[in-house]
C-alpha cells in the first residue's frame, strides 16, 4: 500500500487510475470501514482510503483531542485488505491557512437531527469531503466515493453537494456493519465501559420498534406520530439514556412524513459519556 502524505504525492500515485474508489474515514478503523473498502474495490480501479481527524466537525466540547487515533493499527488492516493508497495528511496540508471558505449545504437538510444538536457539523463535513474530492478526484472523468448507511444524514448531504455541484463521482452507500448483538459499528463504541456496552445495543432496539409502530400506525401516522416518538424516548431516558432525538422521517429527505411514504427511523442518544447514532429503513 503506498501511502500518500501530500496532496501532490497523492496526485502523483493516481497519475495512472482512470476511475478512483475512495473511502474517506477519520481513522480508528473497524469492520464497518473495511466493508466500505472491500465494496470500493469492485468499483474502480485504484482503491483510496484516507485517514484524516477533522477539526472542522467537532464542536469546542466535542471530543477532537480524545478521538482515538489508532495509526498503526489502521495501516496494518488497510494493508491486509488490499488498499492501494492511504492519503493521510496532516492538518497544515489539509487547512494550510484557517479554511474562512466554506460548503454550507441546504440547512432544510443539514440543520435538522444531527444538525440541530451538533451545529454546524454538516458544514464542517462538506468542506472537508469537498477538499478530499478535489485532492483525488482533479483531472478524472469518473470516480467512485463510498460512505456508510450509519451516518445516514451525512450520505445524504454528500449526495446532495456532489448533484448540485455536479462532481463527477458517483456515491455508493453500504449498509450499517453490526455487532452480534445488533450495536452498529461506530469508533465511539470504545468509549464504552462493560455495562454500557452490554446496554447499548437498546438504542438500535428502540429505533425498531418505533419503526414497527409507525407501521402499525397506517394512515394514522401523522397524527401518532408525536406520541410514538416520545414514547421510544422515554424508554430509553428510563433505561439511563439521555436521548437527542428517535424520530421517522420520510427517506427521501428526512422531513416529516405522511401516510404511504417510504420511512426511516433515526436517533441519537447519550449513553454516559458517549453519544452514540443510528438507524433503519423501515
Ligand atoms: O464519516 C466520517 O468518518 C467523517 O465524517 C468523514 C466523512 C471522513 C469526514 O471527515
Amino acid at each position: 500500500m503506498l501511502i500518500a502524505r501530500t496532496i501532490d504525492e497523492l496526485r502523483q500515485h493516481l497519475a495512472a487510475a482512470h476511475k478512483p474508489a475512495f473511502v474517506p474515514t477519520m481513522g480508528n478503523l473497524h469492520e464497518g470501514h473495511l466493508t466500505l473498502l472491500r465494496h470500493a474495490k469492485t468499483l474502480g480501479d485504484l482503491s483510496v482510503a484516507s485517514i484524516f481527524v477533522n477539526r472542522l466537525q467537532f464542536l469546542p466540547h466535542e471530543d477532537f483531542d480524545s478521538y482515538p487515533r489508532t495509526w498503526a493499527g489502521d495501516c496494518a488492516q488497510l494493508e491486509a485488505e488490499g488498499c492501494d493508497l492511504l492519503f493521510a495528511p496532516d492538518e497544515a496540508e489539509l487547512y494550510p491557512q484557517p479554511q474562512t471558505f466554506k460548503v454550507h449545504p441546504d440547512p432544510v437538510l443539514a440543520n435538522i437531527l444531527e444538525g440541530q444538536f451538533r451545529p454546524g457539523f454538516f458544514t464542517g463535513v462538506s468542506t472537508v469531503v469537498m477538499k478530499l474530492f478535489t485532492a483525488v478526484f482533479a483531472g478524472k472523468a469518473q470516480g467512485v466515493a463510498v460512505f456508510g448507511k450509519k451516518d445516514y444524514q451525512q450520505l445524504m448531504v454528500i449526495r446532495q453537494m456532489v448533484r448540485q455541484f455536479a462532481l463527477p463521482i458517483d456515491i455508493s452507500g453500504v449498509d450499517t456493519c453490526r455487532a452480534p448483538d445488533g450495536l452498529a459499528l461506530s469508533s465511539r463504541n470504545g468509549y464504552l465501559s462493560a455495562t454500557e456496552r452490554a446496554e447499548a445495543v437498546q438504542l438500535s432496539l428502540a429505533l425498531r420498534q418505533l419503526g414497527q409502530d409507525a407501521l402499525a400506525a397506517g394512515p394514522a401516522l401523522p397524527a401518532q406520530l408525536p406520541l410514538l416518538q416520545a414514547q421510544a424516548m422515554d424508554h430509553l431516558r428510563q433505561r439511563g439514556w439521555q436521548p437527542d432525538y428517535l424520530t421517522v422521517r420520510r427517506r427521501q429527505d428526512l422531513q416529516a412524513p405522511q401516510a404511504g411514504d417510504d420511512l426511516v427511523v433515526l436517533g441519537a442518544a447519550k449513553l454516559g459519556a458517549t453519544r452514540l447514532i443510528d438507524n433503519w429503513e423501515v
